[in-house]
């Protein structure tokens, strides 16, 4: 039996008021397990971030809740909660968010020294994962000098220095070309994804679908399907 990562529990968010009452998540249940690629997909307003945003800890759900590997997340104090955003998630957006200012390793390295650890220290673990990535090389260049993929995986660098278990992608493609976010997912499949990780992916990007192990689709608010990959490469 897969051990369960993400567990949301009857998900509620709405936001505004009276005529203006928009309900972003209805009722939204789902579990993500240790050792999978979890897709959720659906139109452009149909909750996705709004969900996300509760199973990690940004937005408080107006009822329902959380669990990260049985941690209820939002019955943690803020402190505890930052602490455990930061220890146990990791997330990559599409536009990379890398500073412009740092070089690339010091990008990777955020993290650890958000943590207070040693500065020298946090270099050298950085230095590791850039190796990981494969970009060793571009480590003392700053991140505009590289490609969008190159950059992309800086930022995939960066969420992982911190060994969190659950890694959070949203979009994390919708800048790339398609070789390009198909090579990424194929990395993350391949060098990201274990048996003690959950990768959660937000997407409509229909051309890297065959990277998910499941499919979470979403509609108003509402989950309408969810969809094993037996075809899954
Ligand atoms: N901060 C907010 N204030 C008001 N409405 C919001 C806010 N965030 C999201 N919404 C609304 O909630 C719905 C779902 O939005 P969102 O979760 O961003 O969808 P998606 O990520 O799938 O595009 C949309 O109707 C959106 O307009
Ligand atoms: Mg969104």
């Amino acid at each position: 039996m897969a051990k369960t990562a993400i567990s949301a529990k009857q998900l509620v968010k709405w936001f505004g008021e009276g005529e203006a009452k928009t309900t972003a998540v209805n009722e939204v249940s789902f579990e993500a397990y240790f050792g999978e690629i979890f897709f959720l997909v659906g139109p452009s307003g149909s909750g996705k971030t709004t969900l996300l945003s509760m199973i990690s800890g940004i937005l408080r759900p107006n009822s329902g809740s959380a669990f990260i590997d049985n941690t209820d997340i939002w019955s943690l104090s803020t402190d505890e909660l930052a602490d455990f955003r930061l220890n146990r998630i990791g997330f990559v957006f599409q536009d990379y968010h890398l500073f412009p200012r740092l070089s690339t390793v010091e990008n990777v390295a955020i993290p650890l020294i958000l943590k207070r650890h040693d500065w020298d220290e946090s270099i050298q673990t950085a230095m590791g994962f850039l190796e990981i990535v494969g970009l060793s090389d571009r480590a003392q260049l700053p991140p505009v000098n590289l490609s969008g993929g190159e950059q992309q995986r800086v930022a995939i660098a960066r969420a992982m220095v911190s060994q969190p278990d659950i890694l959070i992608f949203d979009e994390p493609t919708a800048s790339l070309d398609g070789d390009t976010g198909k090579k990424i997912m194929s990395f993350v499949k391949t060098k990201i994804l274990n048996e003690k990780r959950c990768v959660l992916v937000v997407t409509h990007d229909n051309r890297i679908f065959e990277f998910a192990d499941r499919i979470m689709k979403m509609e108003d608010g509402k989950v309408t399907a969810i969809e094993t990959q037996s075809s899954a490469t």
